[in-house]
């Protein structure tokens, strides 16, 4: 039942957002050592947690910390009912999961048991506006650990990314290490390049999108060719169409790129199908 207080799950217990509290101790926030994860809930219904849980159950497998992430199944569940967040058309659910509380010490400590964090609450969700209209980016050099295929909280220079785009005045920013593309601060991007939609592989050097995954499979069972590859700023230049997805942002086209437009400086017919062909998938998923 919703009390009208946000509640959250933290360590085991159902606790009002007011009254949780997490130790100064913690390796999360001394050494941001763990991992999250962001679910989209649409009506009350998770999209796709099956896929956002086997990519924290394997994140916390590359750091070694000890959780099982099926376990959190039944949390999302009474969190959406807690919260009453069916009467919501988006809401979201951060899960966080850290190696726990520790005197402060590189090393991994002995004997200690994660903390585990999970919260869930509205979301505005995808507007009209940028999913027609898009949005404007700028690039600039991706300066991350060289596993960011992990989804930890160590998101500083995705921050300071994300903030130079904000003081270009412009929504979005697209990373690339020497002139290869490989994400945004919180999305991953892609292009229509004669027609075919090019994209980082899904190595080390990107996180691998839930979006992502689902947005390839379904231009590839509609016959869309699809090159998951390197892909530079040169060619994003000359690109038809360049695009980006996330859990909270859907597929939205980039209409502008360093102040130039992308092909005609609108959304184009590749980021129109998979939109259609993403929203048609929302709906069956979360049975409308
Ligand atoms: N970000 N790349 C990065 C670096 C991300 O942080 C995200 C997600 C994505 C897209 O992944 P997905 O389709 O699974 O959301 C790509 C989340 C939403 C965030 O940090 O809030």
């Amino acid at each position: 039942m919703a009390t009208g207080e946000p509640i959250l799950y933290l360590n085991g217990e159902y606790v009002t957002a007011a009254t949780a509290t997490v130790s100064v101790e913690d390796r999360g926030f001394l050494f941001a050592d763990g991992c999250y994860e962001v679910t989209l809930v649409v009506e009350g219904s998770c999209l796709a947690l099956d896929r956002h849980l086997a990519r924290l159950q394997r994140g916390l497998g590359e750091l070694r910390i000890d959780l099982d992430a099926m376990s959190l199944v039944p949390v999302h569940r009474e969190l959406i009912e807690r919260n009453a967040l069916g009467g919501h058309r988006f809401s979201s659910v951060y899960v966080q999961v850290t190696r726990g509380v520790a005197p402060r010490s590189h090393a991994f400590p002995a004997d200690t048991s994660p903390t585990v964090l999970v919260r869930a609450a509205p979301i505005a969700g995808p507007t009209t506006a940028t999913l027609v209209g898009g949005t404007r980016a700028v690039t600039a050099p991706d300066q991350r650990w060289g596993r960011v295929d992990i989804k930890t909280t160590g998101l500083l220079p995705n921050v300071l990314a994300q903030q130079a785009a904000v003081e270009a005045g412009v929504e979005d920013v697209i990373l690339h290490r020497d002139g290869v593309i490989s994400e945004g601060s919180h999305t991953n991007v892609y292009g229509a390049v004669d027609g075919v939609i090019v994209t980082a592989s899904a190595d080390h050097r990107i996180l691998a999108g839930v979006t992502r995954g689902i947005v390839l499979e379904l231009a590839a069972a509609h016959g869309v060719r699809i090159e998951e590859r390197n892909w530079t700023l040169d060619e994003m230049a000359a690109a038809e169409e360049v695009f980006m997805s996330s859990t909270t942002a859907g597929v939205r086209p980039i209409v502008q790129v360093d102040g130039q437009p992308v092909g005609q400086g609108t959304r184009g017919p590749v980021t129109e199908l998979l939109q259609q062909l993403y929203g048609a998938f929302v709906d069956e998923q979360v049975g409308r």
